[in-house]
């Protein structure tokens, strides 16, 4: 039987000519035996009729926010808790920068704000306007708080042009959908994230920190979520809002993260280190502005605790991960880190020439091993979080299952 017979799957439909392709998805999702209601927006009826998808969903189609029949029938908060899943598609690039703003000014739009429900889309536009910044930057925002993007497949398009813009086929769509619903990766697992810098004291108003912007931890901690383990997030301060669904714990100094994380360890299944602590703190932290009288002045600083390293040093340790940013040498850096520091896997991070290699969205990630390299290659933040939980819940398995034969 299939993941998602029984489940309520709302089909949202925006304007573009790939909005045909979804009178076969919806006909697809029932024969898997989901139960289907389809919204569709004022531009999405340009190109489809409801008439027809009220015969390939099976139930009537809802198509306006402010209709007072519609609302008496089943309104747009009761369609909002109904779903167990939204999807989107075509998902248009009005509509994509819609839900990352947060309007609610369209049926749609408004019942994937008020939903509690996983949304995927499946964007479909002209390659130019997908690869726009504004477009990116918008769906960038998207995957951040959690909604599953279906990357538009290159080919032709229907405006003549070849490029990035197709949307995935139905059958394409729908197993992604009945994947989602299988158990994740990581279903039952207590994950631990450290992110973002730390901020050692000098003075009431100064501090000694570094550049991390604590986006890879974040998306890290996203994923983790995405693949169905309870997260909890010890982050140092940085700019970014905390991920939905997601325990988040802010301390400021090495030594309140390590205090943080010694409060959860015990029951931590996962341990990834993200943060960019830092190795040292100013011995004296003075209680006063300090003055800027003299000519000259020596800070003098005394080592951290190395959070990762103590948590290895625990006699039963969760499984731990840790990342290493090297500017040479990076596989053998990050495999000396691996092995000094008791880790299970290192995340090496070449920033060898690079300008700027802090609060960018875009990472290229080593994963190093007792063994083995694996090259996760260059991408976004998000896109390569998703593919390190996947490889960390594999090793995590594997070591578990190990322990227990
Ligand atoms: O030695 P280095 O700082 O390069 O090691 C990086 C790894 O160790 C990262 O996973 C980082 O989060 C962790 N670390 C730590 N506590 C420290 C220093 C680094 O947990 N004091």
């Amino acid at each position: 039987m299939s993941a998602i017979a029984g489940t309520h799957i709302v089909v949202g439909i925006t304007g573009g000519i790939a909005a045909y392709k979804s009178v076969d998805l919806t006909r697809r999702l029932r024969d898997q035996g989901a139960d289907v209601r389809v919204v569709v927006t004022p531009a999405g009826k340009a190109f489809i009729t409801p008439l027809t998808l009220q015969a390939t969903s099976g139930n009537p189609v809802h198509d306006s926010l402010l209709d007072t029949s519609a609302e008496a029938g089943m309104g747009h908060i009761e369609l909002a808790r109904w779903a167990d899943q939204i999807v989107v598609a075509p998902a248009s690039a009005d509509f994509i920068a819609r839900l990352a703003t947060g309007l609610a000014d369209t049926l749609l739009s408004t019942l994937c704000l008020a939903s509690e429900a996983p949304i995927t889309i499946a964007p479909a536009m002209n390659h130019v306007m997908w690869e726009k910044t504004a477009t990116q930057r918008n769906v960038e925002s998207l995957r951040t708080w959690g909604v599953t993007v279906l990357d538009p497949r290159i080919g032709p398009q229907a405006c003549g042009e070849v490029g990035p813009g197709r949307m995935q086929e139905p059958e394409e769509i729908v197993q992604y959908l009945a994947q989602s619903r299988s158990p994740g990766s990581l279903d039952g697992v207590q994950v631990m994230v450290t992110a973002g810098p730390t901020w050692e004291a000098l003075d009431p108003v100064r501090a000694l920190t570094n550049h991390s912007s604590g986006k890879m931890g974040y998306a890290v901690a996203t994923a983790a979520r995405i693949a169905g383990a309870s997260v909890t997030l010890i982050s140092g301060p940085t700019a970014l809002a905390p991920p939905a669904g997601i325990q988040v714990k802010s301390v400021v100094s090495a030594q309140e993260m390590l205090a943080a994380v010694e409060s959860n360890i015990d029951s931590t299944d996962i341990l990834i280190c993200a943060a960019a602590v830092a190795d040292y703190r100013p011995a004296d932290s003075m209680p006063q502005k300090m003055k800027k009288d003299a000519p000259e002045m020596t800070i003098k600083l005394v080592r951290n605790p190395d959070i990762l390293a103590s948590m290895a040093a625990r006699p039963s340790p969760p499984f731990i991960v840790g990342f290493a940013a090297e500017t040479e040498r990076t596989i053998d850096n990050a495999r000396g880190k691996l092995e000094r520091k008791k880790a299970d896997l290192m995340v090496a991070n070449p920033i060898e020439g690079k300008d700027k290699p802090f609060g960018s969205d875009r990472n290229a990630l080593v994963l190093v091993d007792r063994n083995t390299e694996l090259d996760l290659g260059q991408d976004t933040k998000v896109k390569l979080a998703v593919n390190l939980i996947d490889e960390i819940a594999k090793r995590f398995h594997a070591k578990d299952s190990a322990k227990s034969t």
